[in-house]
């Protein structure tokens, strides 16, 4: 879908009329090409003082395997535990040094004095992050806290990153990622996806990485051997998440309703997946998913990405609309979920991922029906999560939240309702499908077991239900 604007504000003359003008300046953000290295360019690594080293050493493992030149800024411990790993860290000594990627371990803050050494470490750099640049970090879970003052201070590091998030511009994302204790081995998936050019439009996010296996994978290939379902897979942003899950190796198995058929088949034909043509509020449709999967020796991972809107305002809207959008985006997973569970069709370890909705979160004009089906999404992920935890089969479900993702849904937008949803966010840009399709890989990702109940969403940090 196109974005005038956003090109116009490429070239030359656009530049500079926006500037004079005081209009957004949404920047090309980097975007992730197979066979790229995941971080191109240098990496600045820090970390709060204290003894606590699982955080730092944890870090310090997945920097080694990235192979980019890292720096420190002058702290011993920084450098012993990149030491340790291989990794010939270099101290800062240019001024103009310029970095990609920015991780801080805060794990070790405990109290709100401590929390200088986070103005400490970014102060002295925050003009020297590169366009597209990632800014990382990682503390712990305050609900896991009892003592007040480190609660507080851990908490303190979302407000933190949101207002970087706010401020770097130029495609700069800022992530918080909270670790339980001894969980810290299963950072691995999360902290590769967010330094790379794979979270393009992920900003602003809290990710809690806690208990669960991180299963070892082919970094090259991490869903190799898999079988994942794709609901909605005929076009959008259905299609874009089965070309990238088939990309990293699975076998998509592609699913829409009867009429989409002809694009549903193009789809699978170019990522050698499978077709199963059929409506998800069909009263055998969880059968007939479950009979497509055997044939394959189960689901390792379902994408409910299927999705509907029928706008109008309450007073306006006829029961049908709301029926339909209740039925097709939330009733139809519950149900799913129920029977592919029952009927054992999802494997040891699969990845349950859920499509919910910005406006699920915030609310939107015109949207009482499609808003409760996509908060209800939350609820259902949530409630799920603690069931897969007790159930110990290493399942996972979790959710992405898109906001304005240009697709033909959002195409059908009066144009200055669309514009506004465009802009309003830290790109000031749309999202591409294929920025929700990488955020669905790295949720889907045997990998990614440390990941469970977590909303992520994908919105360039939209100031909507922020
Ligand atoms: N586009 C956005 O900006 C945006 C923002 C937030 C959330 N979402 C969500 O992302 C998902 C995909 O959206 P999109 O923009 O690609 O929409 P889209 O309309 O382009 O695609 C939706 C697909 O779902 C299929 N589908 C609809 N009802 C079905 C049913 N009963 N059974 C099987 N398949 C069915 C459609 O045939 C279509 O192929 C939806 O859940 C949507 O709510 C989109």
């Amino acid at each position: 879908m196109s974005d005038r604007y956003g090109n116009f504000i490429q070239s030359p003359i656009g530049k500079k009329v926006a500037k004079n003008l005081g209009l957004p300046m949404p920047v090309a953000l980097d975007r992730f090409e197979s066979g790229q290295r995941l971080v191109r360019g240098s990496v600045l690594t820090g970390s709060a003082k204290g003894d606590d080293k699982r955080v730092r050493e944890a870090v310090a493992h997945v920097l080694a395997d990235l192979h980019a030149e890292v720096f420190v800024s002058d702290d011993a411990a920084d450098t012993e535990a990149l030491n340790e790993v291989g990794v010939d860290a270099k101290v800062i000594t240019d001024e103009q040094q310029k970095f990609k990627v920015l991780v801080f371990d805060a794990s070790n803050i405990s109290n709100a004095d401590e929390l200088k050494q986070m103005y400490d470490f970014f102060h002295p750099v925050a003009r020297r992050v590169e366009k597209s640049g990632r800014v990382i970090i990682i503390g712990r879970p305050p609900e896991d806290i009892s003592d007040i003052d480190t609660a507080l201070a851990q908490r303190s590091l979302e407000g933190f990153v949101k207002s970087v998030g706010k401020e770097f511009k130029r495609g700069i994302t800022a992530q918080l990622i909270y670790v339980s204790e001894g969980d810290e081995k299963n950072l691995d998936s999360t902290l590769r996806f967010f330094t790379s050019a794979r979270s393009a439009y992920v900003s602003g996010q809290v990710i809690r990485v806690s208990a669960g296996e991180a299963l070892d994978v082919d970094w090259t290939q991490p869903l190799a051997g898999k079988t994942m379902l794709v609901t909605g897979a005929s076009r959008g942003i259905g299609e874009a998440i089965s070309r990238v899950l088939a990309r990293d190796g699975a076998h998509v198995i592609c699913l829409d309703v009867p009429q989409q058929q002809a694009d549903l088949q193009r789809v699978a034909g170019e990522i050698s997946g499978s077709t199963l043509t059929v409506d998800i509020t069909a009263d055998d449709a969880g059968q007939q998913i479950a009979e497509a999967a055997e044939k394959r020796g189960g689901l390792d991972a379902i994408i409910h990405n299927a999705g509907v809107t029928r706008d109008k305002t309450l007073a306006n809207m006829d029961e049908k609309k709301w029926d339909m959008v209740i039925n097709i985006n939330l009733a139809s997973i519950a149900k799913l979920n129920r029977y592919l569970i029952e009927h054992k069709a999802l494997n040891d370890d699969a990845r349950v991922v859920c499509v919910s909705s910005i406006s699920g979160i915030a609310g939107n004009l015109g949207q009482t029906n499609y808003a409760t089906s996509k908060a209800g999404v939350i609820g259902l992920v949530h409630a799920t999560a603690k069931q897969f935890q007790d159930t110990n089969r290493g399942m996972t479900i979790n959710a992405v939240a898109p906001g304005f993702i240009e697709t033909q849904m959002t195409e059908a937008i009066p144009f200055a309702i669309r514009e506004a949803g465009r802009r309003m966010n830290s790109m000031s840009q749309g999202g591409l499908p294929i920025d929700v399709a990488e955020t669905i890989a790295w949720l889907a990702s045997p990998a990614s077991g440390g990941l469970n109940g977590n909303i992520v969403r994908v919105c360039g940090q939209s100031l909507l239900g922020a």
